[in-house]
């Protein structure tokens, strides 16, 4: 599978700005939220700002009218400062403490989405004009990687049934309860599990008639959600309950536009495995190391990639090699891939890594001092600087001390 930009364009992305480096194409993620929304028509999108929060990739979702769902302090100022409208911010996650709280209330924050009742008693004291939404936990396994699968009993999030419909009547009691909210898990790709929420959901909008909002969360798998026949069942779902939509996709619009690109440093295929070894690993995309995630991964412009040393070549005469593909760092977790078939793979090999726009700079981290790669956007064809690659003085800049004591 080819994913976009083409080779020449990374070619000369990686050249000008160096490697690693996360690539996204903003007219592709454009296109992503403008099916969402024909999908769904008359539905809130609000896109889940944790799967990416570079401001270019939000300030060109909030232009095409995209809310944005956000749980921290930051993604709250980054939201507002793009330009989500107030009205489409909703607040959501576990914590809420009082210093989003009292940011979300100065901002007009719309929409709540309330993971406890404590979390209620906050926002009642607050004074904020706010709606609210209860997060119910649907008690079901959405077939996704236990990490991923927020929906499942036991999971931290929300409340079951009994216990959103006790918070459900507090709130409405007040006068502020706009509905429910599930978010079952995510990379979900088995639509059946909406059935099970419907289950669920049904008796709470029955006991508490008349709700207008129905929140069905994000959790849309990348590469192969079937977004049709999901409209069609979340339209029915929210017809049935009388309700309007919201959903909170995130990586379903960001992630396929977006690659990692990163050169390869080494090539050994002298012990029982072959190993290449790249310039990223898991402190710049830790999804592989931490749910055994699968991006797809090639090499960029064939076997003329780079302007590489000549040096030892996977594969060798025996066609594509079945490689590892691993970062810098020292301990096994860090890997982009594993039992790869790639061909003409030499030091300085630029690679792509696929799938890369969701969780990938977002989870990015300084693990072993690693400087956070740039960020590169594309947008009608032409490559711009995003977010800088970060420098060496970067790393304490914060330190009341730096290294040196001074
Ligand atoms: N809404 C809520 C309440 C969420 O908790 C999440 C994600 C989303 C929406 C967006 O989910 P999405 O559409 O992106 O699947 N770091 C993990 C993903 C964690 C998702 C957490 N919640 C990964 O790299 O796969």
């Amino acid at each position: 599978m080819t994913h976009p930009p083409d080779d020449a364009l990374l070619t000369a992305i990686a050249g000008r700005f160096g490697t690693p480096a996360y690539v996204y194409d903003l007219d592709r993620m454009a296109r992503r939220l403008v099916a969402v929304q024909g999908a769904l028509p008359g539905a809130a999108v609000l896109y889940a700002v944790k799967a990416n929060p570079n401001g270019a990739v939000l300030r060109r979702l909030a232009s095409l009218g995209a809310g944005a769902e956000v749980i921290t302090v930051g993604e709250l100022e980054r939201a507002a400062r793009a330009g989500v409208p107030p009205e489409r911010i909703l607040v959501g996650g576990p914590a809420q403490d009082a210093a989003l709280i009292g940011r979300a209330a100065d901002l007009g924050a719309g929409l709540v989405s309330l993971d406890s009742p404590g979390q209620w008693r906050g926002w009642a004291a607050s004074g904020a004009a706010a709606r609210f939404l209860v997060r119910v936990n649907p008690g079901l396994d959405p077939g996704t990687h236990e990490h991923l699968a927020t929906g499942a009993p036991g999971s931290k999030f929300g409340l079951p049934a009994e216990a959103a419909l006790a918070l459900g009547r507090e709130v409405a009691a007040a006068g502020k309860l706009a509905g429910f909210h599930v978010h079952a898990g995510s990379m979900i790709r088995d639509l059946t599990v909406y059935d099970a929420v419907l289950d669920v959901l049904e008796p709470l909008y029955a006991a508490l008639p008349g709700l207008p909002l129905l929140d069905l969360g994000g959790g849309f798998a990348v590469p192969d959600f079937p977004l049709a026949a999901f409209a069609a069942r979340a339209r029915a779902i929210a017809e049935r309950l009388g309700t309007a939509l919201l959903v909170e996709p995130g990586r379903f619009l960001v992630a396929d536009a977006g690659v990692l690109l990163t050169r390869v440093l080494h090539v050994k295929d002298s012990g029982p495995r072959s190993h290449v070894i790249a310039d990223a690993g898991m402190a710049e995309l830790i999804r592989p190391a931490l749910y055994d995630a699968h991006h797809p991964l090639r090499v960029v412009g064939g076997d003329a990639a780079g302007s590489a040393p000549a040096g030892r070549q996977a594969g060798d005469g025996a066609g594509p090699a079945l490689v590892d593909v691993d970062g810098p760092l020292c301990e096994n977790a860090d890997r982009l891939a594993r039992d790869r078939h790639l061909a003409g793979v030499r030091p300085g090999t630029l690679l792509a890594v696929a799938e890369a726009g969701a969780y990938g700079f977002a989870m990015a981290s300084n693990y072993a001092s690693s400087l956070r790669p740039a960020e590169v956007v594309i947008e009608a064809g032409r490559p711009r600087l995003a977010r800088r690659r970060e420098r060496v003085d970067d790393l304490w800049r914060l330190e009341e001390d730096g290294p040196d004591g001074s």
